[in-house]
């Protein structure tokens, strides 16, 4: 093995960017016996993350000045010697920048993650939209029970003209029970207690001359056939269409989620008289209890997240292989039966069942801040709306921004809103004009972005909008000039480690940077993941210092993509995972739970961090609470010694590793989770953190 190396050298002032420079008042201790290295076990230089939030009684310590010192010693496995590494950190209480509440958000879009998983809804293809008739695919999710035959028609008579589909259910036995089950999107989780809630649409194309009056049975059940439960609905014949709603409650769980929702009828009481079906849907209780609303425990973690924004809806899925197939936002509002669904960007159907209310209503109850995109003219076949024929997309963008915060007295897509239950506008701000304009730049360039911005901003000259075609901080030139810019980067391990001061030498000029997509897809061997790994997750913690650092001029940062099925996964990896009743929690989804519950509200200007160091900090104060929060990560064996004067008298810390490579995966949920500790904080912090390690310290003082 290598022997181990020390690098140490001594200095007296640690040289920092011009606009982290301290203020005038504020106090530098001297920088004494600085080790900036840390190496592994082949002696090769690694890095690693660190969070230190403090406290800090500010009348009673108006010297407003700290000296963390902290040391940090390698202890290498197999290593005999033990490797002592230590710096002096300085920061000042006084000197530094707002932390604006945007910073850590969410980014999501419907990427096997909105139907069955977001979405709350339990039926899989309810209402057999956008599927050909007649064949086995239209029939996806659903299958006969008892002697019955069922096939996808177009009704003679649809329900409304945007679902044109019905399941068309024939008995072919004059006795017995008989209906037809869905499975649900991949399971149907049965759980004690909840209270489950259902509706669907029937009619009889022809109706006996005789009414015939009778009842179906609805209910959860066992593909052996067990029923948990079930409830029953009366019905009479008629060619008209009729909705049934319905509730039932489960008295046991499952541990199984490959359970049916099963719609059955006694044979002997209509014989083999044909009946049509559609929108059959079944809730189960929902975020906030709404109706139509979404999972509650994929919202409950993503509160947990304390998250500032949201990002909706794509991504890819906005925009569309066609701009027939972009997402628009009038079918997926109104009723649920005036929403005809599209083929999404990823291959598969969706609902629009979660539409633009769903999502603005489930944001305001999460109390988060809309960041809205707009279809700005671009597909994925790579071709561009010809200018003379945007103006269509440009009064789209238009209605979609009045359907959110328009007048509902006067405004006509504001009304609408208020139909559906939400008179009063909701909370906007940040309009995204388009997706990845990068990829198509010239026509952004050329009239694109200016023929949107400048209709946009001439009606609503309250909101910012942000611009799609910079790739990096280095921004494209467009009329008028953006201040908002949207940045995507999807690398590995290094390039995140060594990209935490990419904002750092970006001009204070006025631009505001949103890092709307991030997150580390492959190994450094570019070898791809299936779920985020510790190593990539302390990464991109690296990165996040320096979006904490860069905060005057990084106003939202969320990673991408958010939310997948474990049963159906195009894009890997992501943030969580989900089956139809767990949720696994990525080691990523940690390191972004710490960083925006520890943001703070004013960051602390520091020294010695450089893009060299092998860990990487932040400090930030929350005001509300007199908290101060730091932030490390590194990603070898180090100990800290921080000494921290003035006193304070205990502090609370969390800390996310794991060996190398570990992931949280289906088989093992909970690989890596934080968990947290107590430090005595008095003039001296003795920290020791291991490798591949995000922390952060609270210091109350
Ligand atoms: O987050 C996954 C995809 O990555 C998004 O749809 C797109 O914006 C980006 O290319």
């Amino acid at each position: 093995m290598t022997p181990l190396q020390k690098v140490s050298y001594e200095v007296t002032t640690t040289p920092v960017p011009s606009h982290l420079a301290l203020g005038e008042n504020t106090f530098i201790e001297k920088v004494i016996d600085t080790d900036l290295h840390c190496y592994d076990r082949d002696n090769k230089l690694v890095h690693g993350v660190f969070i230190l939030l403090f406290q800090c009684i500010r009348s009673s310590l108006k010297c407003i000045k700290r000296m963390i010192r902290k040391t940090f010693a390698f202890a290498l496995a197999g290593a005999a010697a033990v490797y002592a590494t230590t710096f002096d950190v300085t920061f000042s209480t006084t000197s530094g920048h707002k932390v604006p509440s945007t910073l850590y958000g969410l980014m999501f879009e419907d990427i096997n993650s909105g139907d069955g998983g977001l979405y709350a809804e339990l039926i899989q293809n309810r209402a057999f939209q956008q599927v050909t008739p007649g064949t086995s695919a239209a029939l996806t999710a659903w299958a006969t029970l008892g002697s019955a035959s069922i096939a996808v028609v177009k009704s003679s008579s649809p329900v409304s003209t945007a679902l044109p589909n019905a399941l068309s259910f024939k008995p072919t036995a004059t006795s017995g029970t008989v209906g037809f089950t869905n499975d649900g999107y991949f399971g149907i989780p049965v759980t004690a207690g909840w209270k489950y809630t259902g509706s669907f649409f029937y009619r009889t194309p022809t109706p006996p001359a005789t009414k015939i009056s009778s009842s179906f049975t609805v209910g959860l059940r066992s593909t052996s056939g067990t029923v948990f439960t079930s409830t029953t609905v009366p019905f009479t014949t008629s060619s008209s269409w009729q909705q049934a709603t319905f509730t039932f409650t489960a008295s046991s769980t499952q541990t199984s989620v490959t359970n049916l929702f099963a719609l059955t009828v006694n044979a002997a009481t209509i014989g083999e008289l044909t009946m049509e079906f559609t929108l059959i849907s079944l809730f189960p209780p929902t975020f906030n209890n709404r109706a139509n609303g979404m999972r509650v425990d994929i919202s409950e973690a993503l509160l947990a997240m304390d998250p500032g924004f949201f990002r909706f809806p794509g991504g890819n899925n906005l925009e569309g292989q066609t701009p027939a197939q972009r997402w628009a936002w009038e079918s997926t509002v109104n009723s649920l039966v005036d929403r005809p669904g599209r083929l999404g960007t990823w291959g598969y159907i969706n609902t629009d069942g979660l539409g633009l209310y769903e999502y603005l209503q489930w944001i305001e109850d999460m109390g988060m801040e809309p960041i809205m995109a707009v279809f700005a003219g671009y597909t994925l076949n790579g071709a561009s709306v010809a200018q003379n024929s945007l103006q269509t997309y440009i009064t789209e963008a238009i209605n979609q921004i009045n359907f959110a915060i328009g007048d509902a007295s006067s405004n006509p897509q504001a009304a609408i809103r208020s139909a559906m239950g939400h008179p009063e506008p909701f909370d906007l701000t940040y309009i995204e004009i388009g997706n990845e304009d990068f990829f198509s730049s010239t026509t952004y360039t050329n009239y694109r972005w200016s023929a949107f911005v400048d209709a946009l901003s001439a009606e609503f000259p309250q909101l910012h909008y942000i611009s799609t075609s910079a790739t990096s901080g280095s921004v494209p030139k467009l009329t008028p000039a953006p201040t908002y810019w949207d940045l995507h980067i999807y690398s590995n391990p290094n390039f995140f480690i060594n990209g935490a001061f990419n904002f750092d030498i970006l001009p204070r000029n006025g631009l505001q940077f949103f890092q709307g997509e991030y997150a580390t897809t492959t190994q450094n061997s570019g070898a791809t993941l299936a779920y985020p790994f510790i190593d990539g997750s302390i990464a991109e913690a690296a990165y996040m210092t320096g979006f904490d650092r860069n905060s005057d001029i990084v106003f939202a940062a969320s990673y991408a993509p958010l939310l997948s099925s474990v049963s159906s996964i195009q894009w890997t990896p992501d943030l969580i995972n989900f089956s139809p009743n767990s949720l696994i929690l990525s080691t990523s989804y940690y390191v972004q739970k710490l960083f925006s519950v520890y943001k703070g509200d004013f960051y602390l200007t520091s020294t010695t961090n450089t893009a060299s160091s092998p860990v990487q900090w932040s400090v930030t104060r929350d005001t509300a609470t007199s908290q101060y929060f730091l932030k490390r990560y590194h990603s070898e064996h180090c100990s800290l010694h921080a000494p921290i004067h003035p006193a304070s008298t205990a502090g609370t810390g969390t800390i996310l590793t794991a060996a190398p490579g570990t992931m949280n995966t289906p088989t093992k949920p909970t690989a890596a989770v934080p968990s947290n500790f107590s430090f005595t904080a008095g003039k001296t912090i003795t920290y020791n953190a291991p490798g591949l390690s995000l922390s952060v310290l609270v210091v109350v003082s």
